[in-house]
């Protein structure tokens, strides 16, 4: 707490001094290091710190609503809410590729982010919340969501200030800076979000079960002193569907995958043990609550020989 504090104290004076009175621009999407540079820049320059908040309709349930609840209800940042669900939604209609998914969600986020930092008047620079191993990762097998792709007539000068810790590091920052704790200790969310977990072309009624199956997942965990125990945990939604039965009538639905793993450097994983009884459920409650959903299947499959994600 003491070394956080030291550390917070000479960032703020540090981005006082490279910013004076001038903007800066922050895709803020929630997750752990743009909320920490966020907190961290709201109390150096306040409202000279503009954070843009992209909904792409591929966040977790709740999650856009607690970045304005957070931001701009609690700390009083000046914050822009995108509602751009449609946008992404209608681009990404019948893309099944995994990685041209990725692509459009990727290029799609910066055209937004761009057409909203061309609003803003006088922005001299840009806040990111780099870490110390996006820098010596920098290339990676599945490609980053960042904000790297800025056109030319719109190049800042970069403020990062967490870029030399781990991920330990900034979430006991985000802990010193009053951030709420289910912000600071998220489990990993991937860039394309729920997009690669509602598998092949995104239709708005999997994405749905996808957000809801999620949600209730995570609720049981955390119910079940799973929460911060399991390294990564989701459900994915498949794009075929199988026979079903409810109330005495013949369904036919889509099934919903349970993934949960644990991992040191996400290179290979193994599965949790998740007791029997939990999944049953789990299972109980996914196909009782979420639309358009009559089966659950458990993913047994460490890495390799799957990968973390379905895509
Ligand atoms: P895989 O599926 O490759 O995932 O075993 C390893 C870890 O990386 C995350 N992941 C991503 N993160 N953009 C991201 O920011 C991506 O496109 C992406 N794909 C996978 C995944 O959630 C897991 O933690």
């Amino acid at each position: 707490q003491a070394l956080a504090d030291t550390f917070i104290g000479e960032q703020i004076e540090k981005i006082k001094k490279q910013v004076g009175d001038k903007k800066v621009l922050l895709a803020l999407s929630g997750g752990v290091d743009s909320s920490v540079v966020a907190a961290l820049l709201i109390k150096a320059i306040g409202k000279q710190l503009v954070c843009v908040h992209v909904n792409h309709g591929l966040l977790r349930k709740g999650e856009p609503e607690q970045v304005v609840e957070v931001f701009r209800n609690q700390m009083n940042a000046n914050l822009i809410y995108v509602d751009a669900v449609d946008r992404f939604l209608d681009k990404l209609a019948g893309i099944a590729d995994p990685e041209q998914k990725r692509k459009i969600i990727g290029a799609e986020f910066i055209r937004v982010f761009e057409e909203e930092a061309r609003k803003q008047e006088g922005i001299e620079f840009l806040a990111q919340g780099t870490i110390y191993p996006d820098i010596i990762e920098s290339d990676g097998v599945k490609a980053h969501h960042n904000v790297g792709g800025l056109p030319d007539d719109m190049q800042f000068e970069l403020v990062e200030p967490v870029r030399l810790l781990f991920k330990d590091e900034v979430r006991i920052v985000g802990k010193a800076l009053g951030l709420p704790d289910n912000m600071v200790f998220r489990q990993p969310f991937p860039g394309p979000g729920l997009g690669v977990r509602c598998l092949g072309a995104i239709t708005r009624d999997r994405l749905e079960a996808v957000r809801e199956s999620d949600a209730i997942l995570r609720e049981e965990f955390a119910k079940n002193g799973l929460e911060g125990k399991v390294w990564q945990y989701f459900t994915a939604v498949p794009d075929f569907k199988s026979v079903g039965v409810k109330d005495g009538a013949r369904t036919f639905a889509y099934p919903v995958i349970i993934r949960a793993v644990n991992t040191v450097d996400a290179m290979t994983a193994t599965v949790e043990d998740v007791p029997f009884s939990l999944l049953q459920h789990i299972t109980e409650r996914i196909t009782h609550e979420v639309q358009g959903v009559n089966r659950v299947l458990y993913d047994l499959t460490p890495k390799p020989a799957g990968t973390i994600e379905w895509e």
